[in-house]
């Protein structure tokens, strides 16, 4: 595709060789709308090295360009120079490219050869995996995918919290009050009120902890029965877990945990030991980050067992010897902010380099129209329930407006899951949001549905005006200014990805995508387009084609599905 702004660049730069090619680019802004151009070049620098007004600057450029057959106008206003695009070009790269490269458009090859860990969802076994998760799943299912889709050799990782101080408590409750077949019938319920009960017992007794830090002790050092114990407890959670991940469509190509990580923690700390790291401090090791304006970090307690951010060290020094990848990011939320940071410092202290390499993706909170969550107030809203319930939600829209529909079930999944999601991916991902059945689920405004309802009625359009990808066009017809604007968002998509991409931020796509769905329904009430002449048709038809084509290629890089009926 034609890169128009790199032409402005070099238009520019025949006449002001004062500048090299970068600082004109860095300059070049666009104009807040189109009536003032596509480019616009501000004189206030040249001003500085000529000595010169801006203004007069300006005109002179203005008057000595050559446009090329890219731009059809070139202008100045005050100390800008603004130029507009050949709008006949521009539908021509557009369209062309779009139909070359069909799901493809939008993507290159910038990550070849490169290897990216995307660590995401990671929730805790044996706890409910609650609306709270469905942030960093999404957010991270759509980063892998945004990377992947530029040429990137992607990893998705699942570091389950499959370890730690709770099993210990879990294995003591069960071994108290337990019961197999009632956990099995409903596992996650059932182990969580076995953790509450635990938990309210040994307020009132306290020998209750001793026996859960024993039990933990002797999982670490490979009890058999705590192990047995600890292995049914985590497959029955995974099974639960992954019939969410089959709801999103979601799958990873490692599950190792925490747990894994166990056995390679000794190694680990014994380095941190001979890089003269550690502090002893009553029997407990802990690493000093006063320097930088950190709380001290407790890698080892004075009973021997390890924490959370023991093993956060030994699974990074792991990742890179394993994969040797190019960045290793962690989709997680920004309460923890704070052990990332000490996380990558610690690495870096023991003198890897790539800990550069490590970024931590953070986001904020979700919470219900009702008050936020809390599983200590046992007021936990199940993702599964709420994914189900949006299913439902959608399969009685469908059976009103669209009875007749084949596979409705199949539909009601691809629309009521992608309206969760769609939601969660809206606001920028830092953002605290809330989350409301009505604006998720709705048909119209800026919602999953609507989105993937254009994208269907584009389809429907393709079918009913026996469109053909090898017809040629005529594409001077596209002239009508709501065509234009479309084409000009399609034009930018691939601009959108890269800049997701770069801030880790699938809302960039998600906006754009809504705003050419927008743009596309705009078009389509202005322009009609099967009773207009056969060129004209076959030209508006490629447009439809261009803006379904891209809507499903970004509802796919949200992880999103693209039901063609709906
Ligand atoms: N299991 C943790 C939780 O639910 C999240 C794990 C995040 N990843 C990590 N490498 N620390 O809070």
């Amino acid at each position: 595709m034609i890169d128009f702004k790199k032409e402005v660049v070099s238009i520019i730069h025949e006449v002001v060789d004062s500048l090299d090619k970068e600082e004109i680019e860095s300059l070049i802004e666009i104009p807040p709308n189109y009536d003032m151009g596509d480019y616009a070049f501000p004189c206030f620098r040249l001003a500085k090295i000529f000595r010169k007004a801006p203004n007069l600057i300006a005109e002179e450029i203005a008057n000595k360009v050559e446009l090329g057959e890219y731009f059809e106008k070139v202008e100045n206003v005050g100390p800008y120079v603004n130029f507009f695009i050949n709008k006949v070009k521009l539908t021509e790269t557009v369209l062309d490219s779009i139909k070359e490269e069909k799901e493809k458009f939008g993507s290159t090859n910038i990550g070849k050869g490169r290897k990216v860990l995307v660590e995401f969802s990671s929730p805790n076994i044996a706890k409910p995996f609650h609306i709270g998760h469905i942030r960093t799943t999404v957010i991270g299912n759509s980063i892998e995918k945004i990377f992947k889709f530029q040429g990137f050799n992607t990893v998705r990782l699942n570091h389950l919290g499959d370890y730690g101080t709770q099993f210990g408590m879990l294995i003591a409750a069960y071994k108290k009050w337990g019961d197999m077949e009632v956990i099995e019938a409903d596992p996650i319920n059932e182990l969580l009120k076995l953790y509450v009960k635990f938990n309210a017992e040994a307020e009132k007794d306290e020998s209750l902890k001793d026996e859960a830090r024993y039990w933990f002790k002797e999982l670490e050092e490979g009890n058999e029965e705590a192990l047995e114990l600890w292995q049914w407890i985590r497959d029955i959670s995974l099974k639960e877990f992954n019939r969410v991940y089959e709801l999103l469509n979601i799958e990873f190509d490692s599950y190792a945990g925490e747990s894994f990580y166990s056995d390679k923690m000794p190694r680990v700390i014994e380095e941190m030991e001979e890089k003269g790291l550690l502090k002893e401090s009553r029997g407990a090791y802990i690493v000093d980050l006063e320097p930088y304006d950190m709380p001290p970090v407790l890698i080892k307690k004075s009973d021997g067992s390890t924490l959370y951010i023991t093993r956060d060290i030994a699974a990074a020094i792991y990742r890179k010897e394993h994969y040797d990848f190019y960045k290793n990011i962690y989709v997680v939320a920004s309460q923890q902010n704070l052990h990332f940071k000490q996380l990558f410092k610690i690495i870096e202290l023991m003198g890897y380099e790539w800990a550069k390499d490590c970024v931590h993706v953070p986001f904020g909170m979700v919470s219900l129209e009702d008050g936020t969550l809390s599983t200590r107030q046992g007021r936990v809203v199940f993702l599964e329930d709420v994914l189900n319930k949006a299913i439902e939600s959608t399969l009685k829209i469908i059976e009103e407006r669209n009875p007749d529909l084949e596979n409705k079930e199949e539909v009601a999944k691809q629309v009521g899951v992608g309206a969760v999601i769609f939601q969660e991916l809206f606001n920028n991902r830092i953002k605290d949001y809330v989350f409301t059945w009505d604006r998720t689920l709705s048909f119209e405004g800026e919602t999953g549905p609507y989105v993937q309802y254009t994208h269907a009625r584009a389809n429907s359009l393709l079918g009913k005006g026996q469109f053909k990808l090898e017809d040629r066009v005529d594409y001077s017809l596209l002239q009508n200014e709501d065509e234009i604007n479309l084409i000009r968002l399609l034009y930018n998509f691939p601009k959108a990805v890269l800049d997701a991409l770069e801030k880790y931020e699938p809302s960039i796509i998600t906006r754009h995508i809504v705003e050419i769905a927008k743009a596309f329904n705009k078009f389509y009430n202005s322009c009609p387009i099967m009773t207009v002449e056969e060129d004209l048709k076959k030209a508006r038809l490629n447009l439809v084609y261009a803006a379904k084509t891209v809507i499903k290629t970004g509802l796919g890089l949200l992880g999103i599905e693209a039901p063609d009926k709906m």
